[in-house]
């Protein structure tokens, strides 16, 4: 019954409405700014920007405290401030990347990026179905989108642009927690291992998609260490503050196979190139050692309810009463499972920047310098 309300949170996503800052380009001799790759996003809450505010339904995260720390406002990100991928476009030398279904995205907005992700979705229809945009809609929108950029700029500037750019994703740890709250016939008529191939399966079918239509450059981080996040910790009434084995399993499982799925692309598809970071490791370093990066509390969220703060009632979600922490630089996970924006900026630089045991085979750095 607790079930329920835990999970959908780890889900979401959010949004923001922010003016574009314009860069000049023009007389600029950085390799970056002059030759500016573009950033398009997709996936669940950890990278939506503030999608999920503009369709109907309640993975949302558009309320106070969402969004205090640097914002000032909620804009639909589930964090008090900014996410990996805003970090990364800063890196970039570019705006911060707005989500598609925000009004008013013009055509040199399109140049710089757009942002498709949203707050619970999954690789696979069938999950949270009706309140979030799955993978495939995702794609359909980036879809309309490269139209729109070569009808605005001929095909040929249209492909370049969208084969200098980086693709990044974090798509999948929803499939895998749906069949936890929720009758999942998908998950019981199959075994983990083939369920887990289908949520891979619906990934690449995608990102071979993308590529198609000139996508090149791809960046993912592979399934964090949700085994210890607060709602886990909660999950077995009898061992209440101990990491979850079913949610283990199949995140490993994940994390398993995902490395080889994209290994066979990069063998199939030539001048496929990615970063995969392994954030399992970087999540659950922190939450274990949250005083090594400068955390004081690693298991606990913020804002929540419940021991752990694991019940994502942050900001009063479904009416319901909630905690909020005094400092949340002190924090590692800002509500039940999303982290805090000092959390991402870490992972950010990791994923950056990281060596190739932390970030590889490429490093988003050396992709979007890629030429
Ligand atoms: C860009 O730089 C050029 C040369 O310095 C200048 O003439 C132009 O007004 C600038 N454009 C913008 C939008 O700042
Ligand atoms: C939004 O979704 C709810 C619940 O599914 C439904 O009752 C309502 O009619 C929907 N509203 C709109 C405007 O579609
Ligand atoms: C799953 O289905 C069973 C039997 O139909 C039902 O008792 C149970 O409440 C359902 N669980 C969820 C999480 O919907
Ligand atoms: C995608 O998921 C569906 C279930 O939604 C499954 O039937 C299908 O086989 C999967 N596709 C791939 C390529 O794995
Ligand atoms: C990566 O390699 C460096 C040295 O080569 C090592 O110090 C570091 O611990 C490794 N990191 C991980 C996450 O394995």
């Amino acid at each position: 019954m607790e079930r329920s309300r835990l999970f959908p949170t780890i889900l979401f996503l959010f949004t923001i409405i922010l003016s574009i800052n314009s860069i000049n380009c023009t007389e600029n001799d950085n390799d970056l700014v002059t030759d500016q790759a573009a950033l398009f996003v997709f996936g669940d809450s950890l990278f939506d920007a503030g999608n999920n505010n503009y369709i109907n339904t309640t993975t949302r995260s558009n309320f106070f405290p969402y969004g205090q720390t640097f914002f000032k406002f909620p804009t639909g990100r589930v964090s008090d401030g900014r996410l990996i991928t805003d970090f990364i476009a800063e890196k970039a030398w570019l705006p911060l990347i707005p989500p598609n279904l925000q009004p008013g995205n013009s055509n040199s907005q399109l140049t710089y990026g757009l942002n498709f992700a949203s707050a619970g979705a999954g690789a696979l229809v069938e999950t949270f179905p009706g309140t979030v945009i799955d993978l495939g809609t995702q794609l359909n929108s980036f879809k309309n989108v490269e139209r729109s950029l070569r009808s605005a700029l001929g095909d040929a500037e249209a492909k370049k642009i969208l084969s200098r750019a980086v693709y990044m994703f974090s798509i999948g740890s929803n499939d895998l927690f749906f069949p936890l709250v929720a009758n999942s016939s998908l998950f019981q008529s199959n075994t983990k291992e083939r369920f887990v191939d289908f949520v891979i399966g619906n990934t690449t079918s995608v990102l071979e998609e993308v590529y198609k239509m000139g996508g090149r450059k791809f960046g993912f981080l592979n399934m964090g260490a949700y085994e210890c996040a607060p709602p886990s910790l909660l999950l077995d009434p009898a061992n209440i503050g101990s990491c979850s084995k079913p949610v283990a399993e199949l995140i490993n499982l994940h994390n398993k196979r995902f490395p080889d799925a994209l290994n066979q692309l990069q063998r199939k598809l030539s001048g496929f190139r990615y970063a995969l970071h392994d954030y399992h490791t970087s999540l659950l370093d922190r939450i274990n050692n949250p005083s090594k990066y400068g955390f004081k509390v690693g298991q606990m969220g913020c804002c929540g309810s419940g021991p752990f703060r694991g019940i994502n009632t942050c900001g009063g979600r479904m009416g319901q009463s909630y905690e909020l922490c005094e400092n949340v630089n002190d924090y590692l996970f800002f509500d039940s499972s999303h982290l805090t924006e000092k959390a991402h900026q870490q992972v950010a630089e990791l994923v950056w920047s990281g060596p190739p045991n932390v970030t590889g085979p490429y490093n988003l750095k050396a992709l979007f310098e890629l030429n």
